[in-house]
């Protein structure tokens, strides 16, 4: 794994932004795994000034979300759906059908798993951007859950419900359950980021890079790929700048 250590929030959202849209610059057709939570906000409305500025186009551009809570209506204001048309789509000339979120109509489900995962096989992703929980999940894929696992309905920790509190008027509020991209499509992409900022993601910073490799540990995963880089900043690298890993 590759480490960029950063002043600050900011400069880590310039950083991952640069590479992102390097990215496009080299590969106007791209397709993107993309992420939602606090941490990439950032970096969404750098890429947002990139293209305002005429940097960058999303108009080749084809993106993946990673998850999508269960039981939310699509137009609440914490879905990811909504998340991501707020923080991206709705700025940038991506193209609509380009545009790809496990659908969680309540209806089909189990079914809803299969086809994002058919389309997830049948492409192929190029780069994927993830943010990390505090317990170590990424996308919302929970400790113990299998590195051979493909998209699932997933049963969301207290801890993370927790975390996502602040989002929501109540912790009632907050889905127990959610459809995400298992670990087996995360590892499928070719080059992964990870972005982890603040102190409260300090800990899980330091055993990403403990060199533990354990399923109680979803993102260590990662040390099973071979093209990620992490990228955080001085709160989060905490352990790390202190030597103490
Ligand atoms: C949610 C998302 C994850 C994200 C995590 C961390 O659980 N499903 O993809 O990485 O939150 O969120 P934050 O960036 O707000 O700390």
């Amino acid at each position: 794994m590759n480490l960029i250590i950063c002043n600050d929030y900011e400069s880590a959202s310039k950083v991952v932004a640069n590479m992102i849209s390097d990215s496009i610059k080299i590969k106007p057709n791209i397709t993107l795994g993309l992420a939602t939570g606090s941490t990439p906000i950032g970096v969404y409305n750098e890429l947002i000034s990139k293209y305002n500025r005429g940097l960058i186009s999303f108009s080749n551009v084809t993106t993946y979300n990673l998850d999508e809570y269960i039981g939310l209506p699509i137009d609440h204001k914490e879905s990811y759906h909504s998340f991501m048309d707020r923080n991206l789509f709705n700025h940038v000339d991506i193209k609509r059908e380009n545009i790809h979120l496990p659908s969680c109509d309540l209806n089909d489900l189990n079914n809803n798993c299969i086809e994002y995962n058919k389309m997830l096989n049948s492409t192929s992703i190029d780069l994927q951007l993830l943010g990390i929980g505090a317990n170590g999940h990424i996308g919302f894929n929970e400790p113990g859950t299998s590195f051979e696992q493909e998209t699932f309905i997933v049963e969301l920790t207290n801890k993370t419900r927790e975390d996502n509190k602040r989002f929501f008027n109540s912790i009632e509020e907050v889905p127990k359950l959610a459809i995400t991209m298992g670990i087996k499509n995360i590892l499928d992409s070719k080059k992964i980021i990870l972005m982890a900022t603040g102190e409260n993601k300090a800990s899980a910073v330091k055993r990403l890079f403990s060199q533990e490799v354990s399923l109680d540990f979803p993102a260590s995963c990662l040390n099973l790929h071979n093209d990620t880089t992490i990228v955080i900043d001085k709160e989060a690298a905490k352990f790390i700048l202190k030597n103490e890993l």
